[in-house]
């Protein structure tokens, strides 16, 4: 999608020899745009725990690139031994996601004993390559489907369909276009008249942050709320559908996702409001099921929770927003449990959030 009128991607290679990669660092969207490269395994690792990168997506899609950059200068004798530590190294960066797993597990697969030192590495080079290319494709399949359903609403509404979302699910989470707001993006390329509500999402901000400035680049009108407004906006009748992504959803289509998610699928089943989530099957975990019981959900530093960081005097900085002496807890991710779930919307279609009907778009995953 597009900043200041140019296309980008969140993740290319720099150059053709592939000597880094670059990312767009989006600890300070909207406020400064700022390009770095990637040159070292442990550059791949920071930036994905510290959420230079972020978004389930677009870390997968890193990770994939962080075991390459892991094992580019190993020799045959040294070779397992560094898959395996880089592997569990990039795993426990972010737990909650499934997409780590899912890139590492593809890799895993492609490289077999009897290929050459050289047959290995590129062929995990390949394989980022692919999970890059499958990412947007995949995006802008969840993108036409999902037009469909607000395209629907349109049709009987014959007015502007307000849309809202939580965290950021747009391109900046993905490679490009993005899971929850590709409907959106392709509604506005076909001059459906879409407005969205984007919540805030505390502790980090990526809605006020990411989404609003993913949504003004793309001159699509909105409004951020704070997120405790999200339940009386659908009361009032003022939004009529819910979509939001997704880090993992399980076989039987609980949902985790950014902390608060919860709380909107609530409000939506008490206002009647479709709520969807939109969900590549790089983030769906065909072999969990239980949510709620089982999905790793990351915990982060008090800080995020304590401190805000915003834009004074033009400088970049953190505030204290508490007694420092205060304790905070800061759960990053919760689950949804399906029976709060209206759809998914995936690359192969939307389907209900259920073992039979995941299965019947995915039939290659059942065991
Ligand atoms: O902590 P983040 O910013 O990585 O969390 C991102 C989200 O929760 C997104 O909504 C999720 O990854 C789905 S994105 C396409």
């Amino acid at each position: 999608m597009k900043i200041f009128g140019k296309h980008y991607q969140t993740i290319w290679e720099t150059d053709k020899e592939v000597s880094s990669v670059s990312i767009i660092d989006q600890r300070w969207l909207p406020h400064k745009f700022q390009i770095v490269e990637l040159k070292k395994f442990d550059d791949f690792v920071r930036a994905i725990k510290e959420m230079w990168v972020r978004g389930a997506p677009l870390i997968g899609v890193t990770s994939a690139y962080s075991l390459y950059f892991a094992l580019k200068g190993t020799d045959e004798t040294n070779f397992d031994r560094v898959f395996e530590e880089a592997s569990k190294k990039i795993l426990e960066t972010r737990p909650t996601a499934v997409n780590i797993k899912y890139s590492l597990d593809i890799i895993a697969r492609k490289v077999s004993a009897n290929m050459t030192l050289n047959e290995k590495k590129q062929i995990i080079l390949d394989t980022a390559r692919n999970l890059c290319r499958e990412d947007v494709e995949n995006c802008k399949k969840i993108g036409e489907f999902g037009f469909e359903l607000i395209h629907e609403i349109y049709r009987k509404k014959g007015d502007s369909v307000k849309i809202m979302t939580h965290c950021n699910a747009g391109w900046l989470a993905t490679i490009d276009y993005g899971t929850a707001l590709a409907p959106v993006y392709f509604a506005k390329e076909r001059a459906l008249p879409v407005f969205v509500w984007v919540s805030e999402t505390r502790p980090r901000n990526q809605g006020a942050k990411l989404t609003a400035f993913e949504l003004l680049h793309e001159g699509i009108p909105h409004s951020i709320i704070s997120d405790n407004a999200a339940g009386y906006l659908m009361q009032k009748g003022m939004v009529d559908l819910v979509i939001v992504g997704s880090d993992r959803t399980t076989l039987d289509g609980d949902v985790a996702n950014k902390i608060g998610t919860y709380l909107k699928a609530l409000a939506a089943k008490d206002n009647s409001v479709p709520f969807y989530v939109a969900v590549p099957s790089s983030s769906i975990d065909f072999e969990m099921e239980n949510g709620s019981a089982n999905i790793p959900i990351e915990q982060r530093d008090a800080s995020e929770v304590k401190y805000i960081s915003g834009l004074y005097n033009e400088e970049i900085v953190d505030v204290l927003v508490c007694p420092e002496e205060s304790e905070a807890v800061n759960y990053a991710f919760d689950v949804t449990p399906s029976r709060l779930v209206d759809g998914l919307i995936t690359e192969r279609g939307i389907c209900k959030p259920n073992r039979e009907s995941l299965l019947k778009l995915f039939p290659e995953k059942k065991i």
